[in-house]
C-alpha cells in the first residue's frame, strides 16, 4: 500500500491528489492528530514523532511513504532517509522542481533578469530555509522570498474560508511576497490548497501558483512508471485506511469535506 504520512488531516489533501492522479491504489493514511500542529514544534521532536508514525505505518503494511507535510519533509527528512528502508517521497524537491521550471518558462515579469519565487509555510518550514536554499544553490537566475503563515492553518481548519479576518490575514501575509513581484508562489503547507483561490486574488492571478502536494504525487506516478517491480508490490483496489491519533467529531467532518467523500478516521495508539 502507498503510505501517506501527514501531522494531523492536513495530508487529506494529498491524498485527494492520490486519488485524481493514482486512482487504482490503495491508501494508508496516518494523521498524528493527537500531537499536531507540528510547524511551530522544533526539529528534534519532529523528528522523533514522524519516525514513529512512519515505522506505524510500515508495520500496517506500507510499501512507499509520502510524507505530505511541508514541516516534516523541510526539517526531518535527511534523518528519516536514514532510519526507512523503503521509498521514501517528500513534497519539497518536487515543488522546488516544479517552480524553477515554470518561472524560467512563464515569469510574470519576463524582462527582469533575476527571476523571483515566494514561499509560504508553517514557522518550522520557513525556518528551515529549504526552499530558499534549493532553489538558490540550483539556479543563480532565481531569488527566492519566503514568509511564515502560521495563522492559516487554525484558521482552515476552522473552517474560516470565506470570512474577512481570513481574506484580511492572507493578504497580510502575501504583502511582502507581492511587493517583491514574485513570479511564483509555492504552496509549502498541506493546507493551501483548501483556500488556493483566495490566495490567488490576494498575489494577483497572473503568479504562477505551485502545490507542493500535487507535484509529489506527480513523481510518485514517475517512479512507480519507471520502477514496476516497486509498483507491483502495492495493493490496488479502494480498501482505503485512514488511521488517527486523536478522534474528534470535528476532524471527521472536514475530513470528510475536505476529501469530498465519505470516509472513516479509525483511532489508534502509536
Ligand atoms: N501539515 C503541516 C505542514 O504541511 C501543517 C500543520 C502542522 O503545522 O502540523 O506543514
Amino acid at each position: 500500500m502507498i503510505g501517506v504520512f501527514d501531522s494531523g488531516i492536513g495530508g487529506l489533501t494529498v491524498v485527494k491528489k492520490i486519488f485524481e492522479i493514482l486512482p487504482e491504489y490503495q491508501i494508508l493514511y496516518f494523521g498524528d492528530t493527537a500531537r499536531t500542529p507540528y510547524g511551530n514544534r522544533g526539529a528534534e521532536v519532529i523528528k522523533r514523532y514522524s519516525l514513529e508514525a512512519i515505522n506505524f505505518l510500515i508495520k500496517k503494511g506500507a510499501k512507499i511513504i509520502i510524507i505530505a507535510c511541508n514541516t516534516v519533509s523541510s526539517v526531518a527528512y535527511d534523518f528519516l532517509k536514514q532510519k526507512i528502508k523503503i521509498p521514501l517521497f517528500e513534497v519539497v524537491t518536487p515543488a522546488v522542481e516544479k517552480a524553477i521550471e515554470i518561472t524560467l518558462k512563464n515569469p510574470k515579469y519576463p524582462k527582469r533578469a533575476v527571476k523571483r519565487i515566494g514561499v509560504i509555510g508553517t514557522r518550522a518550514t520557513i525556518d528551515s530555509k529549504i526552499y530558499k536554499k534549493l532553489i538558490e544553490n540550483k539556479t543563480t537566475k532565481i531569488k527566492v522570498f519566503q514568509k511564515a503563515a502560521p495563522l492559516l492553518v487554525p484558521l482552515i481548519e476552522e473552517g474560516w474560508l470565506k470570512r474577512m479576518e481570513t481574506k484580511r490575514i492572507v493578504k497580510k501575509y502575501l504583502y511582502p511576497l507581492k511587493f517583491a513581484q514574485i513570479d511564483t508562489l509555492i504552496l509549502a503547507c498541506t493546507h493551501y490548497p483548501i483556500i488556493k483561490n483566495l490566495i490567488k486574488i490576494k498575489i494577483g492571478k497572473r503568479v504562477n501558483i505551485v502545490d507542493s502536494g500535487e507535484e509529489v504525487v506527480y513523481k510518485l506516478k514517475k517512479y512507480l512508471e519507471s520502477n514496476s517491480a516497486v509498483a507491483k508490490e502495492l495493493i490496488k483496489g479502494n480498501q482505503h485506511k485512514f488511521f488517527v491519533s486523536d478522534l474528534t467529531s470535528h476532524n471527521q467532518q472536514i475530513a470528510n469535506y475536505w476529501l469530498q467523500r465519505k470516509i472513516k478516521l479509525e483511532k489508534i495508539n502509536l
